[in-house]
């Protein structure tokens, strides 16, 4: 591998190439925690649920976070993509050359940021029902204002998830797997440098599940996506670059770190 400059990285044109040095050179750093600590405030006392969070993840890395319920896995992916804040500390994601720290950014630019960058698959699958299943899909689209690409990238990403014939059907058509499968090819749709997942399998059964996770990582292994996902299915576990278990309000049992020293 050539070794460029400052200034040649600074002159590049192509600002997905570089980004900062990770402890593993291969690998470009995609996210970073710095001291990330949220709180809240129970019978006038404080509770930190997320605790100093120091950690880096991986551009195409599939992160598996586990934890008992409770523990603060849907806190830390919702201070991740922004849709929360944290009560000190920061969140800072590589997009290309540019470093965006977005616990610094106002709820509204975080709310942009989101929409361009980060494809969410929820528990609950969260469709909107007065949108078909291509108007689901497209929504992103249109929201981070990739028109060209609409509808022809929508319906490819039906096809991928097997449902190229329900398209113009309405979300309380379908069953629970088909809604995730549209909520997969909707987090995918927009080309997102990250795909966070809470509990996407949660709320199906164990069959349905498995299809459904193995769509989930089909398409973001093939996009190159890292993939960060909270689930209580140790199985899922297997199937991840890294496993992170959050226990009392610390990240712990990182295997790539431990195997890696
Ligand atoms: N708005 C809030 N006010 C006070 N406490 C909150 C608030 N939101 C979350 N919490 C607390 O933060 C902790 C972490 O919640 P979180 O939803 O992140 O857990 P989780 O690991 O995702 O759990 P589950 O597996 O059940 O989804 C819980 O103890 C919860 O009660
Ligand atoms: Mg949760």
């Amino acid at each position: 591998m050539t070794l460029q400059t400052t200034a040649q990285v600074a002159n590049h044109q192509e600002p997905t190439l570089e980004r900062p040095a990770a402890t593993q050179p291969s690998k470009p750093v995609l996210i970073r925690l710095e001291h990330l600590s949220k709180t809240y405030a129970e019978a006038g006392q404080a509770r930190a649920v997320l605790d100093e969070l120091n950690r880096e993840f991986y551009t195409g890395e599939f992160v598996c976070l586990l934890g008992k319920s409770g523990s603060g896995k849907s806190t830390l992916l919702n201070l991740i993509s922004g849709i929360d804040a944290p009560s000190s500390g920061d969140v800072t994601i590589y997009d290309g050359a540019q470093a965006v720290t977005i616990t610094a950014l106002s709820e509204h630019e975080r709310t942009i940021f989101r929409r361009n960058h980060i494809g969410i698959v929820f528990q609950f699958f969260n469709l909107i029902p007065t949108l078909t299943v291509l108007e689901n899909v497209t929504l992103p689209l249109e929201l981070a204002g990739k028109h060209q690409q609409m509808r022809r990238h929508a319906v490819e990403l039906l096809e991928r998830v097997g449902l190229a014939d329900r398209i113009n059907t309405y979300p309380d058509k379908l069953s629970g797997g088909e809604q995730q499968r549209v909520a997969i090819a909707r987090a995918l749709a927009h080309d997102p440098l990250l795909v966070l997942a809470d509990e996407p399998t949660g709320n199906l059964d164990d069959e349905t599940g498995e299809t459904v996770l193995k769509l989930l990582l089909e398409l973001t292994r093939d996009a190159g996506k890292t993939l960060f996902m909270a689930t209580h299915a140790p199985d899922v576990a297997e199937q991840a670059d890294r496993v992170l278990h959050l226990v009392h309000g610390q990240l712990v049992n990182d295997q790539l770190s431990t195997a890696q020293g």
